[in-house]
């Protein structure tokens, strides 16, 4: 799926375009389902742009890190839910116990393969996460629409999109151990960023068509020079 869907290559669409666009779908593991997925978006960005004025890249973050629940919508090709939205782990190394719903690994192969059953698996301590396959998902989805499209985002910032659903790291601190100097230092502002995505959900409501101008500024002139093409529909 991740070489599929790397591929990027059928729809040329702007981010604002599919911050709209994600007002269509829904996410079967979101505890707060009641108001449009563009609401969460700028609800996160705005309460960061609150607290910290001066981290435009942050702001950002905020607006385009659940993007890749595009997934989802039939025109991006309809994957199921389990393919786009839920926690992401690791694989090639055991799973630990805080990740969700754990006992059905017992049903996984890999939890019985002794190459992949142990700590560090088929990785070296310390190889950094850049090495570590993560299961599939929006994180890992919008991750490579930034990145092959040349955002200027800082690295901390491509670390939040790509591990945010990571909750074994960031929530439970497991695979500490796979991660290297660069991890540790991407992953304050993670923890930072995780705060205001589960708690922006209040119910603080937003003007979109009154801070649109912001953040359009922003994905112009900082993030995305050129327009993201963002994916890839199987035929
Ligand atoms: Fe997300
Ligand atoms: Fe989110």
């Amino acid at each position: 799926m991740r070489e599929e869907y790397g591929k990027l290559d059928k729809v040329d669409m702007s981010i604002w375009e599919c911050c709209e666009l994600l007002n269509d779908v829904v996410d079967d593991s979101d505890p707060d389902l009641d108001e449009p997925q563009i609401e969460h978006l700028l609800q996160t960005a705005e309460a960061i742009r609150k607290d910290y004025p001066n981290e435009d890249w942050l702001h950002l973050t905020g607006l385009i890190h659940d993007l890749g629940k595009v997934l989802l919508h039939p025109s991006f090709g309809g994957l199921p839910q389990w393919a786009v939205v839920g926690d992401t782990f690791p694989l090639g190394c055991a799973f630990d116990k805080s990740i969700v719903h754990h006992k059905y690994f017992e049903h996984n192969p890999d939890s019985k393969n002794p190459v992949y059953n142990t700590e560090n698996g088929i990785y070296v301590e310390g190889c950094g996460l850049d090495n570590v396959m993560i299961s599939w998902g929006h994180d890992d989805y919008m991750y490579l629409v930034a990145k092959e499209n040349g955002s200027t985002l800082p690295p901390a910032a491509l670390f939040i999109i790509r591990y945010h659903s990571f909750y074994p790291l960031h929530k439970s601190g497991a695979y500490t151990h796979l991660m290297n100097e660069d991890d540790v230092e991407n992953l304050k502002w993670l923890k930072i960023f995780n705060k205001y995505d589960l708690y922006s959900k209040s119910k603080v409501r937003i003007d979109v068509e009154k801070v649109k101008p912001y953040y359009l500024s922003l994905i112009e002139k900082v993030v995305f020079p050129s327009e993201a093409e963002m994916v890839n529909v199987p035929d």
